[in-house]
């Protein structure tokens, strides 16, 4: 008998050692509640009445936080159709990665990748975008995803401008809602334009702290590791030690435990222990930064540019509570 395994993950007991071992490295979805939270949030954008006045969301947390995964989670579950009437290709969510830099022609020549548009590389910028209005309209798009929004407002505050005008034209011109994720450099640069900010709703995804939806957290991963033994990691020595050496990130936490699964099947142990957690080759994020910046100084890149923590955020906003926005 295996209670502490989703059916699914105990059926992977039998494989050899290294094929389980492998199995922990395939995605798994954890419906944890704020990203369900957020999900519902997206759903209530979906259906929005179009108007000439929509309302975006800013999905902003930390690095590891879960943003990139809620969100493909979301455009992989509301895929192409084909419309009832005239067979006609519907794409309702389009998700896709902004530029590494505030380039207005790489953003449409992404954009129109992700729809499979052909376009001409050296096309101008303005017959690029309608181009890219001509197609989402086309396809029916009812809401358009960057990730890593912070790249295309990285640079000077004119840049910025521009990156933030080209968001709200393609907002008000195909009157769909665009949800924006990214760390909180992104969240200030959008607080600068006071038309933007009053129309991209923050929602954040905070680091996890002791409590019972970290404990149901570790439930879930505790289903999905294929081990034989339960480890039980919600008792207080295992769940305090995980959430030390992660440091509240989610995605820490799925790498310390996809990292301990691996070992604890290596040694025979079957089940994740404070011995075994102790023993792992694995630096915490905190310390990862330092050497990160002293390497970045050393080179001469600004330090702090990848993280953006040197922008403080208002109080509270990481830590759970929501803001509206009206
Ligand atoms: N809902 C989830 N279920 C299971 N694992 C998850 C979930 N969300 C996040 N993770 C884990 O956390 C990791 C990091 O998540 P993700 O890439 O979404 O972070 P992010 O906030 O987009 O980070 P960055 O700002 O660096 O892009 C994932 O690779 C995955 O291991
Ligand atoms: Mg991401």
């Amino acid at each position: 008998m295996t209670p502490h395994l989703h059916p699914s993950v105990a059926k992977l007991l039998t494989l050899p050692d290294r094929q389980r071992q492998q199995s922990l490295f395939t995605y798994k979805w954890i419906p944890y509640t704020r990203a369900q939270h957020v999900i519902r949030k997206l759903d209530d954008l979906l259906t929005y009445p179009p108007t000439h006045r929509m309302p975006n969301m800013l999905l902003v947390g930390d690095t590891n936080s879960g943003k990139t995964v809620i969100l493909r989670h979301y455009a992989e579950t509301h895929p192409s159709y084909a419309h009832e009437e005239d067979g006609r290709l519907v794409r309702p969510v389009v998700f896709m990665q902004a530029p590494p830099g505030p380039d207005e022609g790489r953003f449409y020549n992404i954009l129109l990748d992700q729809v499979y548009a052909p376009y001409r590389t050296n096309d101008r910028v303005d017959k690029k975008q309608r181009q890219v209005i001509h197609t989402l309209r086309h396809l029916g798009v009812r809401m358009l995803i960057i990730d890593e929004i912070q790249h295309v407002l990285a640079g000077s505050q004119a840049k910025q401008r521009l990156f933030l005008n080209v968001l709200k034209y393609l907002s008000n011109e195909l009157m769909i809602p665009l949800v924006c994720a990214g760390i909180r450099t992104a969240f200030n640069a959008i607080q600068h334009d006071e038309q933007l900010a009053n129309r991209f709703e923050p929602v954040a995804l905070q680091s996890w702290s002791m409590g019972d939806e970290y404990r149901r957290l570790l439930l879930s991963f505790e289903l999905l590791l294929p081990l034989q033994h339960p480890s039980n990691l919600v008792d207080d020595v295992l769940a305090y030690k995980l959430l030390d050496m992660s440091e509240g990130r989610l995605g820490e936490l799925a790498r310390i435990l996809r990292l301990a699964a691996v070992q604890a099947i290596d040694e025979k142990s079957e089940c994740i222990t404070l011995n075994g957690l102790s023993r792992l080759d694995y630096t915490i994020p905190s310390e990862r930064m330092i050497y990160h910046r002293l390497f970045s100084v050393k080179e001469g890149a600004e330090p702090g540019y990848l993280t953006g923590n040197d922008h403080p955020l208002p109080d509270g906003l990481l830590s759970g509570e929501v803001r509206l926005v009206s």
